[in-house]
């Protein structure tokens, strides 16, 4: 018997042996072996063309992945590239969070199901507008500590936290070298843009980050951005909004792109950036053009800042970057689109990309043509007007091309285009947000909201954890950045005979902040506030009571900064001065150094307010409104739909808002965009810079806020604010986001047949290329919608854009009857753009079909 069973247990072992040998073959046979070299990343023995866009798994939840990766796996991205949050996954020192939107194995794990790479920048300091630049706030605290230089503690504790992801990731099977998608790991960000303030220490430690990072035995190629003295083997990279000028700092490392700005950030205060996507287009097809084989779209989605997450300072909740998909998830049209054509007729190049260096040759002042010919025959051309102002035709090859200016046309076949960067060939897709009312009373479907609660946040000190202290504090230092908020309190006694106060007690009271905003109580009477990035500085008239007054100061963070040398040491809160003058006699008191009473955080986030659980919701009317430093509640049922819902905070002030206990962020609809800079339509044509495209000026920065549909249940949902400047709570408003049901293109003889015509055998395509006419194609964006009516049609020179377009001086009659009769009643429809179809309306002048057509 014994031995029956010992033979069992053998023989499972065996089995179980046998199985873990089969899955590390499978594994093994998965495994992808990544290096480089001159030219390219290097898959599996191939060289790659390869096509990135980053996607910050915190900005968005877990739930919206799936839909996120594959929009970019359709607009052809092959790479997700995403930073590592230390921040976000060790709020404690050794306490670790991997779940909801931290659970970085499953993002990478999702993005290797939808087939496409992981490039993971671990950092881990990250940027990215992310509190502290993504460092935890307490690394601040370790005795000793020095950030990014040759620190011991710091280096410590670096290489603790990049080790244990990198450890979490092989455990896990993700990097390519496991069969997983992990092609790419990066260490640090931009240090060599900063790294001359830390002198000799700053080498030191670059060199040391480079060196822990190869020990650590990914089996795929790290990458250091902007540090052009990267020692071998990591391969360093181009940031910015152009990188086709750039070149690696050795030759056996390939012209990589980490950082292709989409747009820029928004911050509180600050107008809306966008960046004309002929520009970014136009910077890609440069940089593959010039030799690059590595592009990565900084943001593909920007997402959105949840809780305390964004960086500072003042760094807006939204993370929209104008990235080709919106902050939502909608894809921001015709922006995606026509990135994705790009994408289509770079890879139609990639044979000859990969084989050989490009032969640069110009083709006239301003105008570049790259050649890449192999051996084997493939020829692949790249054709490019630099200049700014005029559009030219240029002669390549013995053909002659339409070149606009600031463009570049691709020729997979050296002879044929398949994309122009300035001709657009995607229709433009409106989005909407549909208002819904959260109104306390009413019985109607568009009711969202019951009646609302309150509770009223002491003003001053509550909490029996203060404490007192001579001087101004600086505010992280004190705060630990446990909270936005931290209360400077002063008693003091005031005899009647005070030279230095004016009559009936009068006097200014003078406050220096370094940011970011500041609110002055006076016996508990709001008196005055600003705010500031940097520098706050307060005059307030006040009234003070002979006897007992209190002066209480709130300090208030908005996100810690996160770029620069130093940047970890940049302060926040009321370091004073602070002094009482008199206005009359011109005497003053200086009040920075009395003792102070502190008290970090306020009362009701100690008491977890955030999630509505309480038993001192006041729910008495009227409700108080327009007073500072109230929370709060009210209950709602889910907008209708499925749409992405947004909540419009016009109404409120400035405060942190939960939904269900899930905090969405900072809202701050009355910070108001400066009045300066903005242009209506921004001319793509020449070199983009971060202010160069603004809108939004003059109007309040941010007042849609996004809740992600899965933190909303169908019905009794709780909303709480804590309101600190004072608003109208029930001036709230929700909106769901929807792609409209507008399409807009206009296409001229001139643009090149739509790149889904092009096969990936280019010499198929040669044959047929004389058939091949420019295109206007339309499709629904909903899958059950048909276009249901042409708005406008014309055929010749129409003039104006999207929703107001005109008739030319030429117009082809039969615009409107063709395109109908082409498209209506179809979920797509495709309308060839030529004399042959709409017959001349005027000879010798180029023509273009404009259509706007609605769905439904
Ligand atoms: C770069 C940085 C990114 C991000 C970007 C601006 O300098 O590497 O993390 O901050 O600027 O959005």
């Amino acid at each position: 018997m014994m031995e029956i069973a010992e033979k069992m247990v053998r023989g499972r072992k065996m089995e179980t042996i046998l199985l873990i040998l089969l899955v590390q073959l499978v594994a093994a046979a998965m495994a992808a072996n990544v290096t480089y070299d001159h030219r390219a990343l290097v898959i599996d023995g191939k060289r790659r063309i390869l096509i990135s866009g980053s996607i910050h798994y915190p900005r968005s939840t877990p739930e919206m992945w799936p839909d996120l990766i594959q929009k970019s796996k359709d607009g052809g991205l092959d790479i997700i590239e995403t930073y590592v949050f230390w921040n976000g996954h060790e709020p404690d020192k050794n306490q670790y969070n991997f779940e909801g939107r931290y659970d970085l194995v499953k993002f990478v794990k999702l993005a290797a199901k939808a087939g496409l790479y992981v490039h993971l920048r671990i950092g881990p300091y990250a940027c990215a507008e992310w509190n502290y630049g993504g460092f935890p706030v307490w690394l601040h605290f370790v005795p000793g500590i020095k950030f990014r230089t040759d620190n011991e503690p710091f280096k410590a504790e670096m290489q603790r936290f990049t080790a244990k992801i990198v450890d979490l990731m092989k455990q896990e099977k993700l990097y390519a070298s496991q069969g997983g998608p992990i092609i790419l790991s990066q260490i640090e960000n931009e240090y060599g843009n900063i790294d001359s303030a830390y002198g000799a220490a700053g080498k030191s430690y670059m060199k040391w980050s480079a060196s822990m990072a190869l020990s650590l035995d990914t089996g795929v190629p790290w990458n250091m951005c902007q540090q052009g003295d990267a020692p071998d083997p990591i391969i360093n990279t181009c940031n910015g909004f152009y990188c086709d000028q750039f070149t690696p700092n050795s030759n056996n490392k390939p012209k990589m792109w980490t950082e292709n700005w989409s747009g820029w950030f928004l911050g509180f205060g600050e107008p809306s950036p966008y960046r004309p996507v002929e520009d970014l287009a136009f910077a890609v097809a440069r940089f593959y053009q010039r030799g690059g084989t590595f592009q990565n779209y900084y943001m593909y989605h920007g997402g959105t800042n949840f809780e305390r997450t964004s960086g500072g300072p003042l760094i807006s909740t939204s993370y929209d970057y104008d990235a080709p998909i919106d902050e939502y998830g909608l894809l921001r049209q015709p922006k995606w689109g026509h990135l994705r054509d790009l994408h289509k007729a770079i890879k139609l190049c990639e044979d000859s990309l990969i084989a050989t260096d490009p032969t640069i040759t110009s083709l006239g002042s301003g105008l570049e043509a790259s050649v890449y010919k192999t051996s084997s025959g493939s020829c692949a051309a790249f054709l490019a007007n630099i200049g700014t102002k005029s559009d030219v035709t240029v002669t390549f090859n013995g053909n002659s091309y339409h070149l606009p200016a600031w463009s570049v046309s691709i020729l997979p076949d050296c002879k044929n285009v398949a994309f122009n960067t300035a001709k657009i060939n995607s229709a433009t897709e409106s989005t909407t947000f549909a208002r819904q009312s959260l109104k306390p009373d009413g019985g109607s479907s568009a009711e969202l909201g019951s009646q609302w609660s309150y509770i009223k946040e002491p003003i001053g000190i509550s909490k029996a954890d203060a404490f007192l202290k001579a001087g101004l504090l600086e505010q992280i230092n004190t705060t630990a950045d446990k909270s936005d908020y931290l209360w400077y309190s002063l008693r003091m006694d005031i005899k009647g005979d005070e030279t230095f106060l004016d009559e009936g007690s009068k006097a200014v009271l003078h406050i220096q902040s370094i940011g970011q905003v500041v609110y002055a109580f006076i016996n508990g009477k709001l008196a005055g506030s600003g705010n500031g990035k940097q520098k706050i500085s307060l005059d307030i008239p006040i009234n003070l009571v002979t006897g007992k007054n209190t002066i209480d100061l709130l300090g208030v963070t908005v996100g810690l900064a996160n770029y620069g040398a130093f940047f970890d040491l940049v302060g926040a809160g009321v370091t004073g001065p602070v002094t009482l003058k008199s206005a009359k006699s011109g005497s003053s008191i200086d009040l920075s150094s009395q003792q102070w009473t502190y008290q970090v955080g306020l009362k009701g986030e100690d008491s977890g307010l955030g999630t509505g659980d309480s038993s001192e919701w006041v729910s008495k009317s009227p409700l108080p409104t327009k007073q500072p430093l109230i929370w709060y509640k009210t209950t709602f049922d889910a907008p209708s739909g499925s749409d992405p819902v947004a909540i419009d905070f016009t109404g409120t002030g400035k405060g942190i808002a939960w939904v269900n206990g899930q905090s969405i962020g900072r809202y701050w609809p009355t910070s108001i965009a400066r009045n300066d800079g903005c242009t209506d339509s921004c001319d793509y044509r020449g070199t983009y810079r971060a202010n160069k495209c603004l809108k939004n000026c003059g109007k309040p920065s941010q007042t849609l806020y996004h809740v992600p549909r899965s933190w909303i249940k169908p019905s009794g949902n709780i909303l709480v604010l804590l309101e600190e400047m004072g608003g109208d709570p029930t001036k709230i408003s929700f909106a769901t986001k929807q792609t409209g049901s507008n399409l807009c293109l206009t296409v001229s003889q001139t643009h090149p047949a739509p790149v889904d015509t092009w096969t990936s055998d280019s010499k198929i395509h040669s044959k047929i290329s004389n058939r091949t006419r420019p295109v206007l194609s339309l499709q629904c964006p909903v899958s059950t919608q048909v276009i249901s009516s042409i708005n406008f049609a014309s055929f010749g020179t129409p003039k104006g854009t999207c929703g107001s377009f005109s008739h030319g001086r030429c117009s082809s009659s039969r615009s409107l009857s063709i395109v109908q009769k082409a498209c209506v009643g179809s979920r797509s429809c495709n309308v060839e753009v030529s004399t042959r179809v709409f017959g001349d309306p005027c000879r010798g002048v180029v023509k273009s079909l404009a259509v706007e057509a609605s769905c439904s």
